[in-house]
């Protein structure tokens, strides 16, 4: 899938592009259907609320989860992105967001690349976040919140907050996420939420402001958020364990568009369980041409 020329000029000025329905419902059924096997594991990759047995974060199913490793794979997904960033991607975290009923929590405002900087030395911007909404997200059931064109700052000043919610982010003060509405409109179109049928994607920049609220609503708002990361943008530390920051920078090879309804190979080499080393962490910071030649 290719973007035409106005595509690019949204994504430039406002930092998300939305499509709503890109997946059939034959095809987000195929994933829907395994989130409650893999939420019921108790394994590190599964973060729950606080104070909650509910499902908050599950990492890396791309790496054990059949329907999820092929949806990794979708060349309407990364078709865009290899467009947008014009390179070969390699995926740098991989998650199925809950925000389920009743029980899903906030998440504050917050730029991704901020962390990524942070944490784990990702030296530029060059990556981009992909939302694909398993189920309908409604303005009950805690949609995703943009503040347009704020992936035009750059990083932004950010606090780690390890208190609110059972997820440490990097987030922004109140003061300036108000200058940043104003800036972008204020009430009129300051703050957009994307709203749709399951099945649709969202693609939106890895500098770009964002928020949800909870889910107080009795419908879940299952939703997989992938980052891809450019080959030569991999990045250079591994602080975070890898089930939350990827180290293989190889790039995707494309499935056929049709590979969330046909039963595709592909290898899912966590299927066993997490490697010991998934979990080692280092502050040391690694050779770029080291890791590239590995
Ligand atoms: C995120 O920013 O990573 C998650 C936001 C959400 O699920 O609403
Ligand atoms: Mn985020």
């Amino acid at each position: 899938m290719k973007l035409s020329q106005s595509q690019r000029e949204q994504f430039d000025r406002e930092g998300y592009l939305f499509f709503p329905g890109l997946f059939s419902a034959d095809e987000t059924r195929t994933l829907t259907h395994a989130v409650p096997e893999l939420y019921s594991r108790r394994e590190a990759y599964n973060v729950r609320e606080k104070g909650s047995d509910a499902v908050r974060t599950n990492f890396a199913a791309h790496l054990y989860s059949d329907p999820f490793a092929r949806l990794a794979r979708h060349p309407r997904m990364i078709g865009p992105v290899q467009d947008l960033l014009g390179e070969p991607l390699y995926m740098h975290q991989f998650k199925i967001n809950g925000k389920m009923a009743f029980e899903g929590d906030v998440w504050q405002w917050h730029q991704d690349y901020g962390t990524w900087l942070n944490d784990d030395l990702m030296p530029t911007e060059r990556a981009m976040n992909v939302a694909i909404f398993l189920d309908d997200v409604t303005p009950f059931n805690g949609p995703l919140m943009f503040i347009p064109g704020s992936h035009k700052l750059g990083v932004l000043d950010a606090g780690h907050d390890l208190n609110t919610t059972s997820y440490p982010l990097w987030t922004i003060n109140n003061e300036l996420i108000g200058k940043l509405v104003e800036r972008a409109g204020g009430k009129q179109g300051g703050i957009v939420s994307p709203l749709g049928p399951a099945g649709s994607m969202i693609l939106f920049h890895s500098c770009l402001v964002h928020a949800s609220g909870s889910n107080l609503s009795p419908f879940n708002r299952v939703s997989v958020y992938l980052s891809l990361c450019a080959v030569s943008n991999h990045i250079r530390r591994h602080k975070r364990v890898e089930y939350i920051a990827h180290r293989d920078f190889t790039p995707i090879a494309c499935l056929p568009d049709d590979c969330l309804l046909q039963p595709y190979r592909v290898e899912l080499p966590w299927k066993n369980g997490l490697p010991a080393s998934a979990l080692q962490t280092s502050l040391a910071e690694i050779s770029p041409s080291l890791k590239l030649a590995a």
